[in-house]
């Protein structure tokens, strides 16, 4: 048994200490699985007839041709040959097509609102239609073809901030080029009252990281980088003298051109480029245990279709619904539970460009209020970092339109479960705690709102298509009450099909460890009731305010400092990100540990992979704990960090008296 997942029973919140809360009873009536019983048999269904089960879901879609063979096909057995998952493969269709162009023409949702936009400052906002959306998105796709920018197969990155021009993705989905992170830039954004120099930080990057994907300009990056970088005016009119000068960036006139200037006479009407079934939508990038980032490639039809029922049925979507995820767009939850699952359904959605303490602490409440949200979506480290400032902050706001909350990124604990149903929720909503990957594209383990009864920190049961199993050391199939990893015995339809360029990569991570299953890399209880409790990474990964992170990356970033020889990189729990991170540095020959060292390093962390990665601890140690072998004892420094003394066998270390000195030196507040 992986030691971390008992560590982390122990800080989570266990079936046998919380209360069950019964699902919401006023849902009932209009939801779309209103008990357990319809959740039973539609699940059986999914999970033994999945090709009758998804044609059906299918069926509200539009679909240019049927699929040419079977409906779903693959390999899960390393030991049979090349792992692969083929959904409704033959048939053609466009993304964009049916999240926009349908809804406007079959559903008459043309003058809906697709999105509120709230920015950065509370009085800076708009909405777009559905219609309004689809003429940009056509504009904007003319303003490329143009260009003679992008055309099918090509990969695009975006660079944006939260604002409605990010409907550029969807322009992508159109030429259903990959995805990427982006390809438009703005200038410069406001995040609460810092300014970032969005276009500075983009140009850093192209010199930089010459190949990668993400973050860049261009198209078929290998061959040219940057061909063009089309730059969004956002904040014209809101800067004054002193904040100017943060956004001064070389402008580039072979490269550069502005937006609304190349929009200003494109046409609004662009004919769909159909696709196949399992043509690739997307690609997103994650940490990977080796410290490189891995590309995950989403496909068109399989994701299309499994975010938009999760949307549908977790979040029960009525269609006078305001639903709000807080989540970024340029994360997996942004691209599922922004874009995709909500637009597919035809709802109104909630764009927030700013952060939850800017200009107060009660701007997520004010903003529930202003727009009357029904359905609000968020990450357990938010609600822990809110529930700080007490409950009279909340009182002061209408939020009686709620109906369904819901979490993802992390375990809940269940205080701040408890503060968000009681405080937030009324007791009037039953919380969601959404299970899920970038890799498997939607909710995989989640509650349904007006079926599940609610264990307070459970993700409780699988979605329709997910068959879970735990599985001890030696990949034998726990039954009943268990502890052991989270596998997955058969794809449903948005599971990642590859990690893009590294299929090897892609079988070597998920598929190799336990031959014949898809492994998370999580760890799982499984109650006396069936219920599923994630408790935490099994792998060398860290989760800080729902990040992932690889200790390898953080490590790395560490010894490029001149004076550090080798770093040792372990996560500690923290009250309000849940995880933080703690790192020991063993300093080269001669070098003295110092505060300024200190600061230094956790600089370069931060400049290096972002500020999500800034170190909290970090200790000067003499040596590491290693095996014979020279393999550094995580589990020896995670209890370090943590102050745990009963260390086990520690046999097999080389040196055990290195753990004593390391003990008497820890850090203990920040
Ligand atoms: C963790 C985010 C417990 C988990 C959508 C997973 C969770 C990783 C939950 C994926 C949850 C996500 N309860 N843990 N409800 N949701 N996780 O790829 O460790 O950014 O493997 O996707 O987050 O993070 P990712």
């Amino acid at each position: 048994m992986p030691s971390q997942v008992k560590e982390k029973n122990d800080k989570g919140s266990s079936a046998e200490e919380t209360p069950t809360f019964p699902p919401s009873g006023h849902l009932k009536k209009q939801a779309h699985i209103p008990d357990m019983g319809t959740y039973r048999q539609m699940y059986n269904r999914s999970i033994h007839k999945p090709e009758e089960f998804w044609m059906e879901v299918a069926s509200e879609f539009y679909w240019k041709t049927s699929p040419s063979g079977k409906v779903l096909d693959y390999n899960f057995d390393i030991r049979k040959g090349k792992i692969f998952v083929e959904f409704m493969k033959g048939a053609t269709t466009n993304v964009c097509y049916n999240v926009l162009d349908r809804n406007i023409m079959e559903k008459n949702l043309g003058d809906k609102t697709a999105f509120y936009w709230e920015g950065n400052a509370p009085d800076n906002s708009s909405a777009i239609t559905y219609w309004d959306l689809l003429k940009q998105v056509c504009k904007f796709a003319n303003v490329l073809k143009k260009l003679g920018m992008v055309k099918k197969g090509d990969r695009v990155a975006i660079y944006l901030p939260m604002i409605p021009e990010l409907y550029a993705m969807l322009a992508f989905a159109g030429f259903s080029s990959e995805s990427l992170c982006e390809r438009i830039l703005d200038y410069g954004v406001f995040r609460g009252e810092k300014l970032i120099n969005l276009k500075q930080i983009q140009m850093k990057l192209c010199k930089s990281v010459r190949k990668v994907c993400a973050f860049t300009v261009y198209i078929n990056m290998e061959m040219h980088p940057v061909a063009n970088c089309i730059v969004v005016k956002h904040l014209q009119g809101k800067l004054n003298n002193q904040n100017e000068g943060t956004l001064q960036t070389a402008w580039n006139c072979e490269v550069d051109s502005w937006l609304d200037e190349l929009m200003m006479d494109a046409s609004e009407e662009c004919g769909p480029v159909w696709l196949d079934a399992e043509d690739p939508l997307f690609i997103l990038y994650t940490s990977g245990s080796t410290g490189k980032p891995k590309g995950v490639l989403h496909t068109v039809a399989g994701y299309l279709i499994f975010t938009a029922l999760t949307f549908k049925c977790v979040f029960d979507y009525h269609e006078d619904d305001v639903y709000w995820s807080t989540a970024d767009i340029g994360w997996i939850t942004g691209h599922s539970y922004i874009t995709y699952g909500p637009l597919a359904n035809g709802a109104t959605s909630v764009l927030f460009e700013g952060i939850p303490t800017y200009p107060h602490v009660a701007r997520f409440w004010e903003i529930i209020q202003k727009y009357k949200v029904t359905k609000f979506y968020t990450a357990p480290t938010a609600i822990r970092l809110l529930m700080k400032y007490g409950n009279e902050v909340v009182q002061k706001f209408d939020l009686t339109s709620l109906k369904i909350l819901g979490t993802v990124g992390e375990p809940i604990n269940s205080e701040a479960w408890l503060w968000y149903y009681n405080v937030i929720g009324n007791q009037q909503c039953p919380i969601v705690d959404t299970f899920w990957q970038t890799e498997t594209g939607g909710h995989v383990v989640t509650p349904l709102p007006a079926a599940t009864p609610l264990k307070p920190g459970s993700a409780s049961f699988p979605f329709f298509g997910v068959l879970p199993a735990v599985l001890n050391e030696h990949g034998e199939e726990l039954e009943g009450e268990a502890e052991g990893y989270l596998v997955f015995k058969q794809p449903w339809p948005s599971i990642m099909r590859s990690l893009y360029g590294n299929h090897e990569r892609y079988e070597n991570t998920y598929f190799s460890k336990f031959p014949g299953y898809y492994v998370a890399g999580d760890g799982c209880k499984r109650d006396k009731d069936g219920y599923i409790w994630i408790t935490g990474r099994i792998d060398d990964m860290l989760n800080v305010s729902g990040h992932l992170l690889s200790t390898a990356e953080v490590e790395a970033a560490l010894t490029e400092h001149l004076a550090v020889a080798e770093a040792a990189v372990v996560s500690r729990p923290h009250q309000v990100k849940g995880e933080c991170i703690y790192c020991f540095v063993i300093l080269k020959d001669g070098k003295k540990f110092t505060e300024q060292i200190g600061e230094e390093l956790k600089k370069l962390v931060r400049e290096k992979i972002g500020p999500i990665a800034t170190p909290d601890f970090i200790q000067n140690a003499p040596g590491l704990p290693k095996t014979r072998s020279g393999k550094i004892m995580r589990r020896v420094l995670r209890q370090i960090a943590r102050n745990e003394r009963e260390l086990g066998d520690i046999s097999t270390l080389a040196d055990p008296s290195i753990v004593e000195v390391l003990f008497s030196q820890r850090c203990e507040a920040a």
